[in-house]
This record gives structure tokens, sequence and C-alpha cells, in this order.
């Protein structure tokens, strides 16, 4: 059997939908979209991005994760859905928030595609790794302040992470949790304690909010805001920059 049989007859894109604001889709995701026969989405695509989508009158699927579900076990059934309507013949458009090879699942769904033998493409997104900083106004890199970008999760192994060079950028993804050990960890790790640190909640919005400290004082105010969006951390000099940028974004 060659490889064009053994193709099942529908397709998937695998699409990065951008931190949130719609003006970052990109041409080529938004091509697919409308030339797709279903959309399944992930809870990260940006609220204006769903009214779009519903506005284009097409069968569209919320998979995302319910709080406290098993992620592996959503994944299962999101792969026989995508088994389902592939065996349909549909075009379908995979949707994720960001980038979907950034901390998004999408490489378990990639492999699961080319080992089912499901013809399939990957549109990478705009990821909320470098787009949210941009827009509260702070620049990863600058020849002064950092020549390196450290990307974590807040959930990883923090002992590990924490011991990384002292200097440089750090983007915390998912911290939100944790932030308090993670404060603590890099300060035991060697990290000056008044090392700038900014806190954007769903960035790249309308209801985008930012909210700035140190080390040591950044988790109470997280305590102290309503935070119940998607949460992203900087960490490193290069937050003091947004004092003079944030204003031009
Ligand atoms: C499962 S990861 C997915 C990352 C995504 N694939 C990307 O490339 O941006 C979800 C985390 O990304 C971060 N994130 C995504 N969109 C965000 C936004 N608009 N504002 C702040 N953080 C965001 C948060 O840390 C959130 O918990």
């Amino acid at each position: 059997m060659n490889n064009n049989q053994k193709c099942k007859k529908g397709k998937v894109f695998l699409v990065g939908a951008g931190p949130g604001d719609p003006g970052l889709l990109t041409v080529k995701a938004l091509k697919v979209i409308k030339s797709a026969d279903i959309i399944l989405y992930d809870k990260l695509v940006g609220e204006e991005i769903i009214k779009m989508l519903k506005d284009l009158n097409k069968k569209i699927i919320y998979v995302g994760k319910k709080s406290k579900e098993n992620g592996m076990i959503r994944q299962n059934e999101i792969h026989t859905l995508i088994r389902k309507f592939v065996d349909e013949g549909k075009t379908i458009a995979r949707l994720k928030g960001g980038d979907p090879f950034v901390f998004g699942r999408g490489g378990v769904e990639a492999e699961f595609l080319s080992k089912e033998g499901i013809d399939f493409e990957v549109i990478p997104g705009v990821s909320s790794i470098n787009s949210v900083p941009t827009y509260a106004g702070i620049p990863l890199t600058h020849p002064e302040f950092s020549s390196s970008i450290l990307v974590v999760t807040g959930r990883d192994d923090i002992d590990a992470w924490s011991k990384a060079p002292l200097h440089g950028t750090i983007v915390i993804l998912m911290g939100r949790d944790t932030i308090q050990e993670l404060c603590n960890r890099l300060i035991k790790a060697g990290r000056d304690p008044l090392t700038p640190v900014a806190v954007i909640e769903s960035g790249t919005t309308e209801r985008q909010k930012v909210i700035r400290g140190d080390l040591l004082t950044i988790s109470e105010t997280v305590k102290e805001t309503n935070m119940n969006g998607p949460v992203l951390i900087v960490v490193g000099d290069v937050v003091k920059l947004s004092e003079v940028i944030d204003h031009h974004v």
C-alpha cells in the first residue's frame, strides 16, 4: 500500500490562532479557517476570534479541557472526533491558542495524525511567549539588559530550571498558582530579590491587565489582584523598559 492509498479522505490543519487579538491571526490561518468544513477549538482561542468563527456559519466544536479534567482522556476524545470527521471526508481546522507546537499538545496531535496516515498540515501561530510581553511594552532582549530568553512553565520541575543563568529574561507560562514558589526558588538560586517581574493577564486582548513588581513583592500583588484569565510572567531587567515603551504599543 503506498502513502496515498493509506491516507483517508479528509484533511486536518493544525492551526495556531495567536494569543487572542484577532489581528494576530495569520493570513494563512484565516484562509484555512474559511475553507474548512469543521472547526475544533481550544480554551485559549480568543473570544473575538470565536465570535468571528460563529459568524462563518460552520460547524464549530469546543474541545478544550474542562477544569480538573484529565488532559490525556480529553486528548483521546479529540483524536476519536478527528478520525470520525476525517473518515467522513471533511476538512478540519484544529485551532489552538498561540502556536500549536508551543506547550499546546500540537506535537501529540501531529504524531497521532501521522501514525494514523491522516493527511495534515501545521500552520504556525503567533505565540504568547513573545507577543504578550510585546503588548505590555517589554522587549525580551535588549543590548543593555538581556541577551537570552529562557521559556518554562510554572508546572515544571522548578528546582531544575531555577538554577539556569542568573542573567537574561525568563518567560513563565502557566505560573499563576506557583508564583510564590517560583520567586522564592529564583532568589534561592541567586537572583537579585529586586529583579523586576511583570505578570500579564489575557495579553493582547481588550482585557489585558499588567502588574509589575519584583521577586520579593509580586506574589502578594498577584494574590490581591483578581486574575482569572491566562497569565504569562516575565522575569528580568527588560521589564523596566515597559515604563517607557508601554504606551507606544
Ligand atoms: C497551554 S499553554 C499554550 C501556549 C500557546 N500554545 C502559545 O504558543 O502561546 C497556555 C499558557 O500560555 C500562556 N498564554 C497564552 N495566551 C496568553 C495570553 N493571551 N495572555 C497571557 N498568557 C497567555 C499562559 O501562561 C497560559 O496558561
